[in-house]
């Protein structure tokens, strides 16, 4: 018994020894220029989904979504969320196309979540992604907006977001 005790304790000795070491050399490639490989993409990618069902149990039942809310969720979308994501007729910028990982397209990405998962990802973001909390600068009534309209995102056509671009902009609408 006690040789199987060292043993293990050896064996989680050398683990430590030869983890800190992969660390201190260098060897971990940070770029996000280079994927990440098919181990690292199953890790981050199942931690990612857990956590967040897990969560977003514990977020209240979502309100009732207005045609309100659903443009304010758009006025926030479209100066917040569209350099990373893109949008209906809009192209990813620079800084969402250099990222790793990647924004995903939320017109497809929603169907994926229900409404508190998605509130739950705008309020807390996602460490290690880029994708920010936005519960740090926005009420829960704003996230719920902005959750409103990305539920809407996968019906709304390039044209419709063109054009509701347009009456935000309209002057008595500022
Ligand atoms: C600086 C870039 C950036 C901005 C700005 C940003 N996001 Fe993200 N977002 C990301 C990245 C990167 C991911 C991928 C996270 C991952 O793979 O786990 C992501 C993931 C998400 C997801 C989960 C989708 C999925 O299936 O993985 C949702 C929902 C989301 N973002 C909503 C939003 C909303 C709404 C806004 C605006 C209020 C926004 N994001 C702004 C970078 C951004």
């Amino acid at each position: 018994m006690a040789r199987f005790i060292i043993g293990v304790i050896c064996t989680l000795g050398l683990l430590a020894v030869a983890g800190s070491a992969y660390v201190y050399s260098g060897a971990f490639d940070v770029a996000a220029s280079r994927p990440h490989g098919a181990f690292a993409r199953w890790l981050l990618g199942t931690a990612m989904k857990r956590s967040v069902v897990a969560r977003a149990a514990g977020v209240p039942e979502p309100p009732h979504f207005t045609a309100e809310m659903v443009m304010a969720g758009f006025r926030h979308y479209d100066e917040m969320c569209t350099d990373c994501h893109g949008g209906p007729g809009i192209e990813q910028s620079e800084i969402g196309r250099g990222l790793n990982p990647r924004p995903p397209d939320l017109a497809r990405a929603v169907k994926d979540w229900t409404p508190r998962q998605l509130f739950w990802i705008i309020k807390h973001g996602v460490k290690m992604t880029g994708m920010p909390s936005f519960g740090v600068t926005h009420s829960d009534a704003q996230v719920w907006s902005i959750v409103a309209f990305i539920e809407r995102l996968p019906k709304i056509s390039a044209e419709q977001f063109r054009l509701m671009r347009q009456t935000m902009h309209q002057p008595e609408n500022r």
